[in-house]
């Protein structure tokens, strides 16, 4: 296994934008595992499964899926569907569907195996403590509910002008609680992890803590 800088924490702390930033900064592959989860969740969303969808279909359904991630572009069986997979509606489903095992399992394989050929800068929900729990350096970072609900807020009126900071901060609160409190793969912090409460702290300034803890502990 190369390096790998892996980054958990809840939706809107910051850790995708900062995680490309200092993938740019090492110079390392940057991998954002959360797009793998959403390209996930569109196919079975356009496949009209539902929740109560039993494994075997949805098993059967992935081995004949192909997902992949490239330059901070995410195909799901060829296809660009970077931005597609940016919606409210894709965030519940996603939620939903990357606390069943079989989803996870698919994933998996595809996340280490990004890190055999490069070194990789990764977030996610579990990247310390499943995918990469021997990571060269581990991150979580986090902010408080509001400060999220905004920085999400913002992302998305440019997009859904009708959108509303209350539902956001309402869907917020749901999601980290599903995250969470799910029995695979839950949102913890890991052993040996450095966590970063960036509620009051810029881009620039998170960064450079956390270039400053890779310094000390080097
Ligand atoms: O980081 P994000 O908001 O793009 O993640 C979308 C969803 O995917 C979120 O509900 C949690 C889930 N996810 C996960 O369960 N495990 C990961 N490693 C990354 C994301």
């Amino acid at each position: 296994m190369k390096k790998v800088i892996a980054i958990d924490g809840p939706s809107g702390s910051g850790k995708s934008t900062i995680a490309k930033l200092l993938a740019k900064k090492t110079g390392y592959t940057f991998l954002d595992s959360g797009a793998l989860y959403r390209a996930t969740a569109l196919k079975l969303l356009n496949l009209d499964i539902k929740e109560d969808t039993p494994d075997r279909i949805i098993e059967t359904i992935l081995n004949n899926t192909k997902i992949s991630y490239n330059n901070g572009r995410v195909f799901l069986d060829d296809k660009d569907i970077s931005e597609k997979i940016r919606t409210p509606e894709v965030d519940r489903y996603t939620s939903i569907f990357s606390s069943r095992s079989c989803v996870r399992d698919f994933l998996l394989h595809i996340q280490r195996e990004f890190s055999s050929n490069n070194d990789i800068v990764t977030e996610g929900r579990d990247m310390t403590t499943i995918v990469f729990p021997k990571a060269w350096r581990k991150f979580f970072l986090t902010a408080s509910d509001r400060t999220r609900a905004m920085r999400r807020y913002n992302q998305l009126k440019v997009a859904f002008s009708d959108i509303r900071y209350e539902d956001i901060l309402n869907d917020i609160i749901e999601r980290d609680e599903r995250d969470s409190k799910r029995s695979i793969s839950p949102l913890k912090v890991g052993e040996g992890v450095i966590v970063i409460d960036n509620s009051e702290l810029t881009v620039e300034a998170t960064i450079q803590k956390m270039l400053d803890e890779i310094g000390a502990i080097k």
